[in-house]
């Protein structure tokens, strides 16, 4: 089968779907994207990362490329033509196309691209078993909650990860603080049993999934607290896990090659992984 993207108006075979090379995106990281869940043929939390995505433009004036309503049918589209019952929606938005010059153009058109392709969630071995991060210095820069294309140290770090036969890596600012992984959010447990994940400031993205989850925390009255956890703490922590779009809830059992507590996946870790998979599947 082949594949379809959408890009500026137009539906067209993935092989030929490009952009011009004075994109604001290809030369500058001048843009935004969302990865949104596809399960069952529906996107998952879609309210939520419209609503991140359009944060996201208004924070580096970019203008919507259209309507939700149209954007609704454009991504419901996109799945269709690719036949996507369980994968992503990929969304980007940039400044457009114009002469290189850092300063905005006078005039230009945001540039739409949406593709989507068949993916599997996670492999349910690392729900059960967890997985490794390593950690890293944070060197991104100070507006990480823009959800922007210019990813390129967070590239590096996970290259990093890979490297080092590791899941994730998490990066930790000056200050000895966890802030969040290169495409994933962070969470430890303390001894007493409280869930602690860094605050929505500007140093991590506000993960859709980190909202989901926090809802479920909520509603199943589990202790939580929203502050910075330093490496030291999440060492030593009673439990560990990540969260995104495209790992859902994953159980962290070791950091730099020490295990998480006993080294085996927490059970709350594991409680709250089994909720949110029921969310998505609720959704779908
Ligand atoms: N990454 N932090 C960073 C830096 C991210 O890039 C992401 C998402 C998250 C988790 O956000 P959410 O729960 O909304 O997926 C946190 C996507 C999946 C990506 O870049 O592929």
């Amino acid at each position: 089968m082949s594949r379809i993207a959408y890009v500026a108006g137009r539906y067209v075979p993935h092989r030929q779907a490009a952009v011009h090379i004075e994109d604001r995106g290809y030369q500058f990281g001048d843009g935004v994207y969302e990865v949104i869940a596809v399960r069952g043929g529906h996107l998952i939390d879609e309210e939520r990362h419209l609503t991140r995505l359009h944060r996201s433009l208004t924070e580096l004036r970019i203008n919507s490329p259209m309507g939700d309503g149209a954007l609704k049918i454009v991504m419901r589209e996109v799945i269709r033509r690719n036949s996507v019952d369980t994968g992503i929606v990929y969304l980007q938005v940039t400044r457009g196309v114009a002469p290189r010059d850092h300063a905005f153009p006078k005039a230009s058109k945001p540039v739409l691209v949406v593709t989507s392709r068949r993916s599997r969630p996670p492999d349910p071995r690392l729900g059960r078993d967890g997985i490794a991060v390593i950690t890293i210095p944070d060197i991104r820069w100070q507006r990480c909650d823009i959800k922007s294309v210019a990813l390129v140290a967070n590239v590096l770090g996970k290259q990093q990860a890979r490297e080092a036969g590791a899941y994730e890596a998490w990066q930790v600012d000056m200050a000895g603080q966890v802030t969040e992984g290169t495409s994933t959010n962070a969470w430890i447990v303390t001894a007493d049993n409280t869930v602690v994940t860094r605050a929505a400031d500007h140093a991590i993205l506000n993960g859709v999934t980190r909202a989901a989850v926090l809802d479920i925390i909520h509603r199943e009255g589990y202790r939580l607290v929203e502050r910075p956890f330093s490496l030291a703490e999440a060492k030593t922590a009673r439990e560990a896990f990540l969260t995104s779009t495209t790992a859902d809830l994953l159980p962290v059992v070791r950091i730099d090659g020490m295990p998480v507590a006993d080294g085996k996946a927490g059970p709350l870790s594991r409680k709250l992984r089994e909720t949110y998979l029921v969310h998505a599947a609720a959704a779908a």
